[in-house]
């Protein structure tokens, strides 16, 4: 069997940067909680529960001696704030590429902008990044955009790890909308590059396996445009997936496979797929 892998796939800058501030810090002697998951992925996770590293989901749960380190998508203001107040020890590993983003919607708020955020409004990233202004629209889908008013400006940005053809379709409704349409394009270089590299490598191989987490918004976004590029597309978590009767059935009657992976997949687990797939 042919193997293939993604130019670009797996840890991205962010993650990468997030994991060595914790590892520093961990050999240090420092003890680390998270706030919520650092990412979205479960043995990355497991791996920091290992080396002591835990997740709260609440103020209530830190605990006083422990360094409180912000995950990746960011946390809101207030929460941030609300922190500080308390004097908790703080470790921000929010993605500078995040970080970015929350300071582009501060200052349209305080250019008194119509603000406007294309991405999932259910998302940690979005959730936070929301909070930099006291009023925003969120939309998610071609519909919402359609369904806005005309109005004399709008101001547009986008959650990291968007679908970069989904935000030129988004792109092109609100330019009938509005007289006035200022493009903040916050879609991160790393999500760019996973997906320009899945687009190429999707139509030349028989099937492709996106490996990452069910909620990772990035890996998510992969696996749609594999899947709209190779209708033999599967999603799986991790290497131990390809194991799962359901999954090897289908995949032991291809002769070449391409892998990609989300930007919270680990060096590590990608090399366990393709070793897999190898030996088949
Ligand atoms: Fe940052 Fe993009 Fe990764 S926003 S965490 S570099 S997916």
């Amino acid at each position: 069997m042919k193997i293939l892998v993604a130019e670009e796939a797996g840890f991205c800058f962010g993650v990468k940067r997030a994991l060595k501030l914790i590892n520093e810090y961990l050999q240090k002697g420092n003890k680390i909680q998270t706030f919520g998951p650092l990412i979205h992925n479960v043995p990355v996770l497991n791996n920091l529960a290992a080396m002591g590293v835990s997740s709260v989901s609440s103020v209530k749960e830190i605990e006083k001696n422990k360094t409180l380190c912000i995950r990746t998508h960011g946390i809101p203001r207030e929460v941030e704030k609300y922190l500080q107040k308390k004097g908790a020890t703080i470790l921000d590993a929010t993605c500078p590429l995040v970080k970015k983003e929350q300071k582009i919607i501060a200052q349209l708020h305080a250019q008194k902008a119509n603000i406007l955020i294309v991405g999932d409004k259910n998302h940690p990233e979005i959730i936070a990044a929301q909070s930099y202004a006291k009023k925003v629209t969120i939309i998610n889908s071609l519909a919402q955009a359609k369904a806005l008013p005309a109005c004399k400006q709008i101001c547009v940005v986008a959650q990291t790890t968007l679908n970069t053809e989904f935000f030129k379709e988004v792109v092109a409704v609100l330019l009938a909308k509005a007289e006035k349409l200022t493009i903040f394009n916050t879609i991160c270089q790393a999500t760019k590059d996973r997906q320009q590299a899945v687009r190429k490598l999707a139509p030349k191989v028989d099937a492709i396996i996106v490996v990452g987490s069910k909620i990772s918004s990035n890996t998510k976004k992969l696996f749609h445009i594999a899947k709209e590029k190779n209708k033999n597309s599967l999603h799986i978590e991790t290497c131990a997936d390809l194991q799962k009767p359901r999954i090897l059935a289908k995949i032991v009657k291809f002769t070449s496979i391409g892998i990609t992976a989300g930007a919270s997949t680990s060096p590590e687990e990608l090399d366990c797929v393709k070793n897999f797939l190898q030996k088949l």
